[in-house]
């Protein structure tokens, strides 16, 4: 229940269907910074045109400032007014010269929304409506501008000034200050705009195009931080080769500047010409960061430079189209990494991480279509839902047109759409006019919320198969009742006797509820290998037998069905183990034995196959999560594991030898084998386990291996722990990057003491809520510790709200990113659900909540 206070003071929603078109335009912007952290002065001046036959105001959006100037054509106005945070100015004729005049203070931005300081370094944030924050301006993406930028600041503090585009001018003044002027000749929407000042180093490389233009590259960093961005700046050459190969899309400006921070609430931030990022996604060198982060380096310096093409050149109409940046983005970034080593791990990974977040947030209360059609703050539809399920759907158009036709419609939308702001609908309109293809029913996927099961069963007589599919969308929030939806669906058929494939690999389009596929001259019992390469983002229910699974974990030809046959067999056996208390172990045994064994197989697959679902996926299988006995079950299999194939995780681990470090897919597959192994063998309770995670730790050439073996002590119960957790910190301790690492190995330590030694943690002197790593890294990494959050007592839950209500207060965006998982209250047996829905009361009834938490926490109520 949301009390009457709180419900008159609910923030209004704004509505797909209620999309205008602007009002006024703005072709051209001219911005004046004097730069100062206390009080940066702002001078806007831009000409604006009357859009249509209208006569409303200009609106310019704000966010509490006051203007302490306002101009029209040169001259003083006072006939302008504020409406809320806006600024409305009456105007007669069709275009007009506005001037305005603004002080902020980026000192005491703590929301890390608009100007603000990180470390020294001024920089901004504006995607989404951050802009309005800087000055008074229509901070709307369908309003597109070309940018002229001047700053001037303190040449010591400041000396390097950046802003989006080409620098085109700079000088030093005569009181110790400098200014800096840059053009951005590309028509662009304020969620774009980007200024960066600050005393940085460079690390500087060179690109040239296609065409044969020579691009100035910098990753920009303070100058302790220079050794650390090589990797960046290789991956940020190679994704540029990538994209004219694979997209023909050439890079448009002369520099391209990617600038590092280390208050940043997201991954990193596409402004045109210069990127800005997170820390987290540029910083590597072999002792700090481990192959994931590299991995994940990669992927998003891509995904920020992709976005030059798909979401500046393009960009999109309206924030209910922001899938068409990012679900596209995000499948070329898939697509560029896939590329870099392994497809099918990429893939497995891809997969993993979207039944970890989007399939969750796809069954719960903040469930939301790919095109959403409300919201309150548009910050909280930054979801998996947008960005991976909007991945999925871009993939399965890709499926359905193959290679050629998408790569035509694709040119064809780039072409169409250049220099403007689209729609998702525009986007899959080129897909079917390049592609030759009905796409009227694939839409619904923009359009229905929920994931959807797919039942299939195959029965066999005589010499004919018949497979029956059948399909179901389930109710979210708001949408009761779904329509069947169109689903490319890759299957084979293999025969369970001779192991042979008995057909070709199809491509099934099912669209309607129920179909039944019959397969001729199919001489023996056939095994169905269904939505091979994961093709359609949807749950299969299959009546394979554990026989059948196990069979297919050894013989499908697809590395995806593979993986996912034996991921299958493991999560029957887990939620059997998880329901009846216990279970048969022994067909898992065997699988991850034979598994093991072939060495056809590539390593890091290996240890991709090998690892057990995790305690939500588990949870998410079931009626009623029950934390503790999935914990047991799958600690039991972990055990029972460890012991039957003891020499195996020996052989596995010794594998990895003592090869100096080296970053390339093989080696990588070795360390994600070996500590996979080495979980195996702590976890057989091995008399040396302790001792060879502890050697480990200490010999580690690598951040890789030393977090595995941390982590790894961190669960135990052994004496090495505390000197372990101690060497990490005092060795890293003025290393941000990897006490976030410090702070959530132990916030996801499956020990039962983790709930007390977090809220500990939390008074740490290294602990802060005011860097949004941190936060995560402590409070976001223990929400999703399914043992430790659902402790009993509900003290976890009190935790982690009374986190979420003091981060309000500093950063409301980051905060509400938080409250997902206390949201998923009706996953749970009544007692939790009662004690999560209660903090989820508290939070709403607080006093001065922002917006961004508001809705995340009273949509989790109603739900
Ligand atoms: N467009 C950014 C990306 O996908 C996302 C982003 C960066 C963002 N900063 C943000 C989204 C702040 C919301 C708020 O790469
Ligand atoms: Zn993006």
């Amino acid at each position: 229940m949301i009390d009457a206070q709180t419900a008159i003071a609910a923030p209004a929603v704004t509505r797909r269907e209620d999309y205008r078109p602007p009002e006024w335009l703005v072709p051209e912007v001219v911005l004046d910074f004097d730069l100062d952290p206390a009080r940066t002065v702002v001078k806007a001046r831009f000409r604006v045109t009357r859009n249509g036959d209208h006569a409303a105001s200009l609106k310019l959006n704000g966010a509490g400032q006051a203007p302490l100037a306002v101009l029209v054509d040169g001259v003083a106005v006072n006939g302008w007014r504020q409406e809320g945070d806006d600024l409305l100015i009456p105007l007669d004729g069709a275009a007009h010269v506005i001037e305005t005049e603004v002080a902020i203070a980026p000192d005491s931005n703590t929301q890390l929304m608009g100007l603000y300081a990180s470390g020294g370094i001024l920089c901004t944030q504006c995607e989404a409506e951050g802009f309005r924050r800087i000055t008074y301006f229509p901070d709307r993406p369908d309003v597109l501008a070309t940018w002229h930028v001047k700053m001037t600041a303190d040449k010591a503090r400041f000396p390097v000034l950046l802003a989006n585009g080409d620098p085109i001018a700079a000088g030093d003044l005569a009181d110790g200050r400098h200014w800096a002027e840059w053009h951005d000749p590309f028509p662009k929407p304020t969620y774009l705009f980007a200024l960066v000042a600050g005393d940085l180093a460079v690390n500087r490389g060179t690109f040239v195009t296609q065409s044969g233009r020579e691009v100035a590259l910098g990753i920009w960093v303070r100058a302790a931080d220079l050794p650390r961005t090589d990797h960046a700046l290789d991956a940020l050459k190679t994704a540029m080769a990538w994209d004219e190969r694979v997209y023909g899309r050439e890079y448009d400006l002369d520099v391209f500047n990617i600038v590092a921070v280390d208050d940043f609430n997201f991954g990193a931030m596409e402004n045109k010409g210069l990127n800005i990022f997170n820390s987290r996604y540029i910083l590597a060198d072999p002792d700090t960061a481990t192959d994931y982060d590299y991995d994940a380096i990669a992927a998003v310096v891509a995904h920020e430079y992709f976005h030059n093409w798909s979401g500046n050149r393009v960009t999109c109409r309206d924030w209910f189209q922001l899938s068409l940046k990012e679900g596209f983005t995000v499948y070329r970034d898939q697509s560029f990494s896939a590329d870099q080593g392994s497809a099918a791990v990429k893939r497995i990974e891809d997969v993993r991480g979207l039944r970890a977040s989007q399939f969750p947030e796809d069954a719960g209360p903040l469930a939301h279509p790919v095109r959403p059609e409300s919201y309150i703050e548009i910050s909280n539809f930054y979801t998996a839902t947008i960005y991976n399920k909007g991945a999925e759907l871009i993939r399965m158009m890709a499926t359905i047109l193959g290679p050629a036709r998408f790569r035509a419609a694709t040119d064809l939308y780039f072409a169409r759409f250049d220099g403007t702001a689209a729609t998702c609908e525009d986007f899959v309109s080129c897909m079917e006019e390049a592609g030759g293809v009905d796409l009227s029913r694939f839409r619904l996927w923009y359009a229905q919320a929920g994931t959807p099961r797919v039942s299939a069963g195959i029965s066999h007589d005589g010499g004919r198969a018949t497979l029956r599919l059948a399909q179901h969308v389930p109710p979210t929030p708001g949408q009761p009742d779904k329509q069947p939806m169109v689903l490319p669906l890759k299957l084979r058929l293999f025969g369970a006797e001779t192991g042979k494939p008995l057909t070709d690999e199809q491509l099934v389009l099912l669209d309607t509820a129920a179909e039944t596929i019959v397969f001729d001259d199919v001489v023996e019992r056939p095994v169905l290998s269904i939505n091979r390469g994961f093709s359609a983002p949807v749950i299969i229910e299959s009546d394979r037998t554990a026989a059948d699974l196990a069979f297919l974990s050894a013989h499908d030809d697809d590395p995806f069905a593979r993986y996912e046959a034996m991921q299958q067999l493991m999560l029957d056996t887990l939620v059997a183990a998880t329901v009846e208390g216990r279970a048969d172990h022994q067909a898992v045994i065997r699988a991850v034995a034979g598994t093991l064994a072939n060495p056809a197989l590539d390593r890091a697959f290996v240890a991709e196959a090998v690892l057990l679902p995790s305690e939500s996926f588990i949870g998410d299988q079931l009626a009623t999560a029950d934390p503790d006995a999935i914990f047991d079950a799958r600690e039991a299999l972990r055990r029972d594991l460890g012991v039957a194939l003891a020499a195996a995780w020996r052989a596995a681990y010794d594998a990895a030898g003592n090869e100096p470090y080296a970053y390339n897919p093989h080696a990588k597959g070795l360390r994600r084998l070996r500590n996979v192994a080495l979980g195996y063998i702590a976890a057989s309770g091995a008399a040396d386990a302790a001792r060879l995670a502890f050697r480990q730790f200490e010999a580690a050439d690598n951040m890789t291996d030393r977090q595995a073996a941390l982590t790894t002590l961190a669960n135990s119960e052994w004496d090495e722990r505390e000197a372990a957790l101690d060497i990490f910190h005092y060795r890293y301790a003025d290393n941000p990057l990897v006490l976030d690492k410090w702070f959530q190995t132990q916030a996801l330590s499956t020990r039962g003491d983790t709930p007390a030694v977090v809220a500990q943690l939390a008074e740490h002197p290294d602990f802060t809520l005011a860097n949004p790593n941190r936060a995560r890294s402590l409070v976001g990494a223990f929400s999703v510790n399914q043992r430790a959050f659902h402790v009993i007592d509900g003290s976890g839950y009190r935790f982690v709200a009374d986190q979420i209500v003091a981060l309000d207060r500093i950063n409301p965006q980051t905060a509400a990113r938080l409250l997902p998982p206390l949201g998923r209250w009706r996953r749970f047996d009544e007692d939790r659900a009662a004690l999560m829905k209660a903090e989820l009361e508290r939070i709403v009834a607080t006093a001065g909540l922002s917006k961004d938490t508001f809705e995340q926490a009273s949509k989790s109520l109603e739900g």
